[in-house]
């Protein structure tokens, strides 16, 4: 039993192979947190402390000693007397804030709960347990049930909450984080992933100093400028050990992530929808779900906290056929020809990737409607057979018949005031009436808190997907929301209609899977605005980046793995000099870096050099050889590649410790240079290792003691690649 309730303490206990959560449910019933972190046996209600405190609230039924705004709660919520950041608030029909949740009731159960409409880790009846604890205030019209999972093995600990209106009038949702943490002493650190476009989650530590620090998205998507993860790690945590727990959101919308250090040394964290632009309204009985929050406990180190975060989302998390699949190596038409194709042209770029070992053609943008450039076109999903020059499924026989698979990319959630959509149905893009909207990449974002918008786009792109064999979908979405106002029936203001909006995307995805159930899936968000836990439920992997160069994905990339693995982000080769920031790299350096993702190649093969195209048919042998490890292997960040300006370092090994791939980058080029060495890890230290293709033999304990030095490499960016195997 992981979760239990000792109901002389009055705690509930949820246990997994290495942490310990525990609650209290304290005096009158108000819930607060006791700990969090090592498993630890017995009752830590000991550790709760009761003072008196000038200028703090106390409950109406106690003394000065129960000083409200410095107890660790386990929902904070405005109303109940603290002063720090609150994780819920409400207002009832005459618009007065705030309430008072008191424990009502709670029930244990096995298996995980599941969230309606919205993702969530999934997990064998026999894999996880259930603890959902019910809060009410009768008085303010709210019963909100704080739900939890338990999954042992992962040392994961999920949260979700949902809110009930019990008043016989409507009441209102203003927050409603899916969880908070308060932890009652300590130093440390907020590791975190900022980015931007083309320049996502660089990864970032700060220390948990007094006051506030937050960050988060209103634009409707995720954003590439702050993804919904981040660690609060001791501050003498490193890769190697120290205890840290990870937050990762099951959630692809408005998001925030509070943090926030008090008067008495106390720190707690939250997140969940962001509470900025964010009101819902619910009548008599009514229920609001938030996303789902996972928790993520290492007492190791970041590094096995990110390798538990990466089992949590390759097995419970992605779905579909190609979760645990290899997928195939794909070249994709963007940066090979941009707009710039017709059949004939994509059957010859099909043809010459087929003859260095590519197994699947991806046509990018601009194959719909009137989809001239990016003025247009969006909203029309059909085929524009005038520029193709014959309709698709002619195009997909050719190349089917060269032995490719054919995947297409669609932006459903887009219109473009140039299209039919638009022309005909003006009021399903967010506008404001009387007002210009703002525009993004000359486009608008249509309404999918609407069904029938939802079902017109869909309809349309399930025409095109059923007349063609499209095996892979690549969905996009290049502009963020702005100017929300529903034309919808309800007239949800615009935190409710962007939650509502970012529902609309799930349900056209879980219905995109549902019908097509053998599909291999990509998201893309202008590159990697939208790479969040709540989208791999339904796509296995994301474009993690429009940028492409190899030098800048390291650091994307290395970012990225904190929470996410390597089967997730979409990884290319394209051509040298890059065409996003124009740098040279060799080709081996593009291809080792796209190999630690989900591998292909954005460039048009035919165009290569001979010498080029047998390095591609070996780059493809070896990312197949490869595959297992970096998919399912242990991921380990040897260096930090915007600390260490010499070389950058990473690697996958085996969980049984019987092979490993080493990855060694230069970051610049020398003369005379000093000699870099590596430290391997997740080798048996006992055991022997030899270089594949070399003689000489190590043991484990040397080559993750005292290293192993680089050769030297003549020139930039040059990659030393070696695979490490057990005797
Ligand atoms: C942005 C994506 O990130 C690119 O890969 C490409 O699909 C373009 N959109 C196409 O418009």
């Amino acid at each position: 039993m992981s979760v239990f309730y000792d109901e002389n303490a009055n705690t509930f206990t949820l246990n997994t192979d290495n942490s310990t959560y525990q609650i209290l449910i304290g005096r009158y019933g108000i819930l607060l947190h006791l700990y969090y972190g090592e498993k630890t046996a017995g009752d830590l209600s000991y550790l709760m402390t009761y003072n008196v405190r000038g200028f703090s609230l106390n409950p109406y039924e106690t003394g000065r000693e129960f000083s409200l705004d410095t107890m660790p709660f386990e929902y904070p919520h405005y109303g109940n007397g603290d002063y720090r950041h609150a994780s819920f608030n409400m207002k009832n029909a005459d618009g007065v804030y705030g309430c008072d949740l008191r424990y009502k009731s709670h029930r244990i159960t096995k298996g995980k709960y599941a969230i309606p409409k919205l993702p969530a880790v999934y997990a064998g009846e026999n894999e996880a347990e259930t603890l959902e604890i019910v809060l009410a205030d009768e008085a303010a019209g709210a019963e909100v049930t704080l739900k939890y999972a338990t999954l042992d093995k992962l040392d994961v600990i999920t949260k979700a909450v949902s809110v009930k209106n019990i008043a016989d009038k409507e009441i209102t949702v203003t927050k409603a984080y899916s969880g908070a943490l308060d932890v009652m002493y300590g130093d440390y650190d907020a590791v975190y992933l900022p980015g931007r476009s083309t320049g996502e989650r660089h990864v970032k530590r700060v220390p948990v100093s007094p006051g506030s620090f937050s960050f988060g998205s209103v634009r409707g998507n995720s954003s590439h400028q702050y993804n919904p993860f981040m660690i609060l790690a001791d501050r003498e945590a490193t890769e190697d050990k120290g205890s840290c727990i990870g937050m990762a959101l099951l959630y692809s919308g408005n998001f925030k992530c509070e943090v926030e250090y008090d008067q008495y040394r106390k720190t707690r964290v939250s997140m969940g929808v962001n509470g900025e632009l964010f009101e819902y309204a619910l009548k008599p009985g009514e229920v609001f779900d938030t996303p789902e929050l996972a928790y993520i406990y290492s007492g190791e180190g970041l590094t096995v906290l990110s390798q538990r975060a990466h089992k949590l989302i390759r097995g419970h998390i992605c779905r579909g056929a190609y979760r645990d699949a290899m997928r195939p190596v794909l070249v994709n038409s963007w940066e090979a020809t941009y707009f710039d194709f017709n059949g004939e042209k994509l059957v010859k770029l099909a043809k010459d990737a087929a003859e260095l070992g590519i197994e699947t053609l991806v046509l990018d943008d601009g194959w719909f409607g009137n989809r001239t450039g990016d003025a247009t076109g969006l909203g029309d999903w059909y085929v524009n057979e005038e520029k193709m020059g014959e309709p698709l499924s002619a195009t997909v026989k050719k190349i089917n018949s060269l032995g490719m698979k054919f995947g297409l990319w669609i932006e459903p959630e887009m219109v473009s005031e140039d299209s039919d959509l638009y022309r005909t149905h003006p009021d399903w893009a967010f506008t404001i009436p009387g007002r210009k909207p703002k525009m993004g990449r000359n486009q608008l974002v249509l309404d999918f808190s609407r069904k029938e918008v939802v079902d017109c786009v869909f309809d349309q792109i399930a025409a095109v997907m059923d007349a063609a064999n499209v095996e892979y979908i690549k969905m996009d979405m290049n502009r963020c929301l702005m100017d929300i106002y529903s034309a919808a029936e309800t007239r949800q203001n615009a935190g409710a209609t962007m939650y509502k909006h970012v529902l609309g995307v799930y349900d056209f995805l879980e219905r995109l899977l549902g019908r097509y159930p053998n599909l291999l899936f990509e998201s893309c968000n202008g590159g990697g605005g939208r790479f969040d836990a709540g989208i791999l439920y339904y796509s296995p992997q994301i474009w993690c980046s429009d940028n492409t160069d190899a030098i800048e994905r390291i650091k994307i990339q290395h970012g990225t793995s904190f929470c996410y693995p390597s089967s997730t982000m979409g990884a290319h080769v394209t051509v040298s000099p890059n065409h996003q920031i124009g740098r040279s790299t060799p080709l081996k350096t593009r291809a080792a870096v796209a190999m630690s993702g989900t591998f292909g190649y954005e460039l048009d093969p035919g165009k290569l050099p001979d010498a080029e195209k047998e390095q591609v048919k070996q780059q493809i042998k070896d990312y197949k050889k490869y595959w297992s490890l970096i998919h399912r292997g242990l991921y380990f960040r040897l260096t930090n590649p915007n600390e260490n300006p010499d070389f950058a370092a990473w690697e996958f090994a085996s969980e049984d410790k019987k092979e490993a791939l080493l990855n060694f980058v230069t970051l610049d080029a020398w003369c005379n240079p000093p000699v870099f060495y590596v430290k391997v890890k997740g080798l048996d230290p006992d055991a022997a290792y030899y270089i594949e293709g070399k003689e000489k033999t190590y043991t484990g304990s040397a080559l993750m003691n005292a290293g192993i030095p680089a050769p030297y490499m003549k020139g930039e960016y040059q990659t030393w690649q070696i695979h490490i195997i057990q005797k």
